[in-house]
């Protein structure tokens, strides 16, 4: 493979339909859904990608059914916990970016705990938690604002300043944005980081996403000219 991308982001999207197709509760796409990500990690692992960041609840989520919510609370819950041993054995370095002060205190600590303990991971999968692009953006300029004279000590690198103040600063903004399920829209994703992100969109449900799929979307994206605004060299 060519040109492989360094950062992935997924709006991991379909579960719901997912789990209608197969007429059972949309918990059970959830679940579904964390088993797909596992996958695509190892095959993100397998291609050289170093960073996946996915979006597994959003700051709209808060408005489904009490039982969803509380569904994929403790299904996040039950992923912190189980794969510590995998996930440090992998080499998987495990972030949230979002308001994580929404969640529940002891999904806090959990998400703490799990965050040292990966640490020394060289691939990273960043969680979107509570996540909302707009809110990020605001969060960073409230951060911004406070460091006042400071941001001003750089007036010929503004966006530079302003970008570390969001979520994951050291981290490289995504190349590559897969959304499944076939919606055509950014859904208040990673707004600031993907000014020059590559999109691919198939109309494979997430659960369903395999092998296959992450191919077609890999080769779309070695096919793309990226020039930044800039001239093709
Ligand atoms: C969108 O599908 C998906 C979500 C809102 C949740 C995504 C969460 C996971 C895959 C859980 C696993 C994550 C981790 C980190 C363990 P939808 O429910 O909107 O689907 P629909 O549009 O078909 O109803």
């Amino acid at each position: 493979m060519e040109k492989v991308p360094e950062h992935i982001a997924i709006i991991m999207d379909g579960n719901g339909r997912w789990a209608k197709a197969h007429g059972r509760p949309r918990i059970m796409g959830h679940r579904a859904g964390a088993d797909a990500l596992d996958r695509v990690m190892h095959y993100c692992k397998d291609v050289g990608i170093k960073y996946l960041t996915v979006y597994a609840f959003s700051t709209e989520n808060w408005k489904r059914s009490d039982e969803e919510v509380s569904g994929l609370m403790r299904l996040l819950s039950r992923y912190i916990r189980t794969k510590e041993k995998q996930l440090v054995k992998d080499g998987v370095r495990f972030r949230v970016i979002g308001r994580r002060t929404d969640l529940s205190e002891k999904l806090q600590r959990e998400i703490a705990a799990l965050e040292e303990k990966t640490k020394g991971g060289e691939f990273t999968l960043l969680v979107a938690l509570s996540y909302g692009g707009r809110d990020e953006i605001v969060r960073a300029a409230l951060k911004f604002a406070a460091k006042g004279l400071d941001a001003l000590g750089r007036l010929d690198d503004l966006e530079g300043a302003f970008s570390e103040c969001m979520d994951a600063p050291d981290v490289p903004d995504p190349d590559l944005i897969i959304r499944t399920s076939g919606e055509l829209r950014t859904s208040n994703f990673l707004l600031w980081e993907s000014a020059y992100s590559e999109y691919y969109f198939t109309d494979v449900l997430w659960p369903d996403f395999g092998r296959d799929e992450f191919d077609k979307a890999l080769a779309s994206y070695a096919t793309r000219e990226r020039r930044k605004g800039g001239r093709l060299k």
